[in-house]
């Protein structure tokens, strides 16, 4: 799939995550139209009902428990036809109401009529139901009747779920002249009720306001837009993961094939000697010359040993990998271990002139480990560190304990290491090749892949502290052994 490059997964991966955006925004979009509507109709029925109940309330006195009063009371036809009766106000048109309890009777009578002289002006009546009481009476009535109404509208709207802000306005009955309230503009995010009585007296009629119920709304839709948003989150991630596993598989190829190449060279270098190193012993008939052949001879076994050496490392990393290794725990004090490697490092070390200092714990580092596999690591350590560090540059080892861990130090002032590479030294056939002065050091990249392996089969950890130009810093935090 040659079109499938790792160049066009990214972009292909923002589009699709743009379209994706483009999509959910969309359906939030229509979704919270829709719920508009929804929560429009829920609070008319909140409204619409609350009158039903408490017109039913203020006329069902001695008739709580007659079954027929309650189901025509209540019923949601009653509510259409009264609030029709109620909306339906033309010129000379006079419409009259009356409920009233005769002796073996409650009497609901609508009455209305067109008045044949168009010019003569007529009021709209209605007459309630008073009980022969006086105006004012009515009036205290009608007034305990709007609170319970606005106390039980308010008591549903709480059961929502969310605070909002809300009022009511007042209509005159017959009048339809606003009395009290306050009426805001329409907008889309407004809610303004129908008219309602709330009992059977017909002095005003309630509509509630809401000025804003767009976070009703938001609230209402609020498992969508959280799983809207966890889904995008989620295809961001799973997109994010496989672009980084894209990337990390590219590097390991090219990793690989270096260190393929890399190893060949390294391979070739020793047989092409020895294979010179023999014709030259042919050809010059060296046999003759024993202190030459001697010389020759012990360049090849030199050689041989290299190679030998190359191979076991390849084929030990193989089987670490393959958690073949097994560890063999002793108990062991660390700082002996760490003045031996040094000691075995002289050569190097007076080849490029650097200084290697040993800074010395006062006390004992003991750690429960393998000591052969922790001395593998100081030398990788500390290799690296003459390697890649350009000559007469220092190099310091410590060892301290604090907090019930050992730290096992390998600092040295040479290149460093960018940011980006910190993580990267550790993966198997990692090697650095944008760094002018470590282009011609020969390794395979597997060191530091082995370092980390051994130190986390130990329960430790490798942290590096490192700045391009200032150096580098391996430190190897172990568990330190303590008598209990
Ligand atoms: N002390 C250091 N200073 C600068 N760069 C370093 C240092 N130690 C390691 N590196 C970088 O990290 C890379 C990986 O190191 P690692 O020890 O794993 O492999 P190597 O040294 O190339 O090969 P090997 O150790 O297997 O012979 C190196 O190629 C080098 O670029
Ligand atoms: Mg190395």
């Amino acid at each position: 799939m040659k079109w499938l490059r790792s160049r066009y997964v990214f972009p292909l991966a923002i589009i699709t995550l743009i379209i994706s955006l483009c999509l959910q925004c969309a359906w939030i979009r229509q979704l919270y139209l829709a719920q508009r509507k929804s929560v429009s109709t829920e609070l008319e029925f909140i409204v619409s009902d609350a009158s039903k109940q408490i017109t039913y309330k203020s006329i069902a006195k001695g008739h709580e428990k007659s079954a027929r009063f309650q189901q025509f009371f209540l019923s949601q036809e009653w509510l259409s036809l009264r609030q029709a009766f109620d909306e339906l106000k033309v010129d000379n048109l006079r419409s009259q109401f009356h409920y009233g309890i005769t002796n073996d009777s409650s009497v609901v009578e609508m009455k209305m009529s067109f008045l044949n002289d168009a010019k003569k002006k007529i009021d709209h009546k209605a007459s309630a139901v008073t009980d022969g009481k006086s105006q004012r009476e009515v009036s205290i009535e009608d007034q305990r009747d709007l609170k319970v109404m606005d106390s039980l509208i308010n008591h549903r709207l709480d059961l929502l779920g969310i605070q909002i802000n809300r009022n009511y306005a007042l209509y005159d009955y017959s009048e339809g002249k606003l009395v009290m309230g306050k009426i805001p503009t329409k907008t889309s995010s407004s809610f303004i009720s129908g008219k309602y009585t709330y009992n059977l007296k017909f002095q005003n009629r309630y509509q509630l306001v809401v000025p804003n119920i767009s976070w009703l709304i938001i609230y209402q839709m609020r498992y969508y837009l959280v799983s809207s948003f966890l889904m995008l989150l989620l295809t961001a991630a799973a997109f994010y993961l496989l672009i980084r596993l894209m990337k990390n598989q590219q590097l390991y190829a090219q990793a690989r094939m270096s260190f393929t190449s890399n190893m060949t060279h390294e391979l070739q270098t020793p047989i092409s000697t020895i294979s010179v190193a023999l014709e030259s012993i042919k050809k010059y008939h060296l046999i003759d010359e024993p202190e030459k052949l001697e010389n020759y001879i012990n360049i090849s076994r030199h050689e041989l040993q290299r190679l030998q050496a190359m191979i076991e490392k390849v084929l030990k990393q193989e089987q670490m990998d393959l958690g073949k290794t097994k560890l063999q725990f002793s108990l062991f004090d660390i700082q002996p271990v760490l003045q031996q490697v040094i000691y075995a490092m002289d050569v190097q070390v007076r080849e490029k002139n650097t200084e290697l200092v040993f800074l010395k714990s006062d006390e004992p580092c003991f750690v429960k480990g393998d000591a052969m596999h922790i001395s593998n690591v100081s030398y990788n350590l500390i290799d690296n560190a003459i390697k890649y560090s350009p000559v007469q540059s220092k190099i310091e080892v410590s060892c301290n304990i604090a907090d019930h861990k050992l730290t096992i130090s390998f600092k040295d002032n040479g290149p460093g290491i960018s940011e980006i590479y910190q993580q990267q030294v550790f993966e198997r056939f990692f090697r650095i090749f944008n760094q002018d002065n470590i282009h011609n050091v020969k390794g395979s990249g597997l060191g530091l892949h082995y370092v980390k392996q051994v130190i986390e089969l130990h329960g430790g950890r490798v942290d590096l502290h490192s700045k391009p130009g200032k150096g580098s810093n391996f430190m190897i935090i172990l568990p330190l052994y303590e008598e209990n």
